[in-house]
């Protein structure tokens, strides 16, 4: 079974993948930390990131690997852990850069697939392209949303509770700026995917969200068990 989540930074996407994994006993696959650490991997090299070949000839190179359980998920670049450091507003903002890149993006998606097809339980995928071209044909396909002020509220609570130094003004402007080129890049741009069920989550609380999802997966698995 493959569960495709796309939608907006800050939205909800990475906390409700990771509770429908776990519920449903899926592997868990965050497809924004696998930008993050090629946009790392070109931060660490030097490399202008308006330098597109050389940026996709390191992402090519790069070996990211996400290893553990969903809550506790881990992302090695080239052998070293590099969780904490991928969740940087740099390194989010590169990230954002990187990804408008072709060729990243090809990369990047035969990894995906590779990994969610060979996932023996299936897989809960999250990310901005995942329902319109990772897996276009996956069995449920979620639409996560909210209002640009509800994610940087989240947003900022938790880079508050994580000690990070920032503010809210400055978390909206980064939210608002990730958002104009999510969706304005040429290739794969954020937009809802065909036959998504869309969520709203700006006024609902995240248990009423994860059962609207989880009661979607269970009757799948009803019905798939019941042919
Ligand atoms: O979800 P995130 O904030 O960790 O993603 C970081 C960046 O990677 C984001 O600006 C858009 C990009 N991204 C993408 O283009 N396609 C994906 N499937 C996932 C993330």
């Amino acid at each position: 079974m493959i569960i495709a989540i796309d939608g907006p930074s800050g939205a909800g996407k990475s906390t409700l993948g990771k509770m429908l994994a776990k519920e449903f006993g899926l592997l868990y696959l965050d497809t924004g930390a696998m930008y993050r650490a090629a946009a790392l991997a070109v931060t660490k090299a030097g490399v202008s990131l308006e330098d597109r070949e050389k940026v996709a000839e390191i992402a090519e190179n790069a070996k990211i690997e996400l290893v553990g359980e969903p809550d506790s998920m881990r992302v090695l670049l080239d052998g070293e852990d590099v969780s904490a450091e991928i969740r940087t507003p740099d390194v989010a903002t590169a990230a954002s850069v990187v990804s408008t890149i072709s060729d990243v993006r090809k990369i990047m998606v035969d990894h995906q697939r590779a990994i969610g097809e060979s996932a023996e339980n299936g897989c809960v995928l999250e990310g901005r392209d995942i329902g319109s071209v990772v897996f276009p044909n996956a069995d449920i396909k979620f639409f996560l949303t909210a209002k640009p002020e509800a994610r940087a509220r989240r947003r900022f609570a938790e880079d508050q509770a994580k000690g990070r130094s920032t503010s809210y003004e400055a978390t909206l402007a980064e939210i608002n700026k990730r958002d104009e080129r999510d969706v304005s890049r040429a290739d794969s741009p954020l937009t809802i995917p065909q036959n998504a069920t869309v969520i709203d989550t700006s006024e609902l609380e995240l248990k009423d969200v994860f059962e609207l999802m989880a009661d979607q997966v269970r009757k799948l698995s009803q019905s798939s068990t019941a042919v």
